[in-house]
């Protein structure tokens, strides 16, 4: 497992309470209670469709940007309440970033890649110094400090991710949000990007979410594990049914169900 320190006595960052989300009329997602620790990586696992995407675009509001969608209950960033209407989403989406599972460098320069966000938030401190500590951070640099004006896209896929993950720390978020981050990668990328992720939790709360039970089990320290079922209103909404310490989701877990989605009896 990723870490042996108590995730008991942690502050916690983020936090839903009682909290439905619906697109239109449908409840995707319903009634979730959940902390997530500050300076953890805590995994999101379950079948496809039960919300995990959902859920994490509540955390930095990306979920505005669909007309359909509608949360009620609350989502608290430390005391705050980031849906409360004197929240500014764009502030939120700073401090909270967001890694894709598709990687989706700018057509830009590398250079540029990591500079945008931080032109747009006014940043007025040296642009190649952040470039040089965004890309180190994301064990990017010494693979493309020779060419950092040439496209992000002539990137592999692996590298491009990490060119990601680089961009969103170079805004200096407090959490980053990966949803899926290396299910488009070979399996050496994905372990180069499991150890950033090991690294960057020293400084960032990360939120990852995962379809591979031996990811989940590596690089996490929390593990939620989420599944489907049929709701009142006739749709099939996701809910949490367990969520512990990864050690404890994968070698001792409470619920029957979450037994049979880790130990891959799933069906
Ligand atoms: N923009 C949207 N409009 C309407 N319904 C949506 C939208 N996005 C997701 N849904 C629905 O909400 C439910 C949860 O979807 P979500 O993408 O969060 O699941 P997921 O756990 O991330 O699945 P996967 O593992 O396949 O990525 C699904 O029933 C999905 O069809
Ligand atoms: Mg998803």
């Amino acid at each position: 497992m990723a870490s042996n320190i108590s995730t008991v006595n942690t502050e916690t960052v983020l936090r839903t309470e009682n909290l439905n989300i619906y697109y239109g009329n449908f409840l995707a997602v319903r009634d979730i209670w959940l902390d997530i620790p500050k300076n953890r990586v805590t995994a999101f696992i379950g079948p496809s469709g039960c919300g995990k995407s959902t859920l994490l675009r509540c955390y930095n509001r990306l979920n505005d940007l669909i007309e359909s969608f509608r949360a009620e209950g609350k989502v608290y960033y430390y005391d705050k309440n980031l849906y409360a209407p004197d929240i500014d989403p764009v502030e939120v989406r700073r401090r909270i970033g967001m890694v894709f599972q598709k990687p989706n460098p700018f057509p830009k320069s590398i250079y540029d890649n990591i500079v945008f966000g931080a032109k747009i938030n006014g940043y007025k401190g040296n642009m190649d110094e952040l470039v040089e500590k965004s890309l180190r951070q994301a064990a990017l640099w010494d693979e493309v400090k020779d060419k950092l004006r040439q496209s992000g896209l002539s990137l592999s896929g692996g590298q491009q991710q990490r060119l990601c993950i680089a961009r969103a720390i170079a805004v200096q978020p407090e959490i980053i949000l990966m949803d899926e981050p290396c299910s488009a990668l070979d399996p050496i990328s994905t372990l180069r990007i499991e150890e950033l992720i090991h690294e960057l939790k020293e400084q960032y709360t990360i939120v990852i979410v995962t379809h591979n039970m031996q990811q989940a089990a590596r690089v996490s320290d929390m593990t939620a594990f989420f599944n489907v079922q049929r709701s009142e209103q006739g749709g099939r909404s996701g809910y949490l049914v367990e969520y512990d310490a990864t050690e404890s989701i994968f070698n001792n877990p409470k619920q029957e169900d979450t037994r049979d989605y880790v130990s891959g009896r799933f069906g």
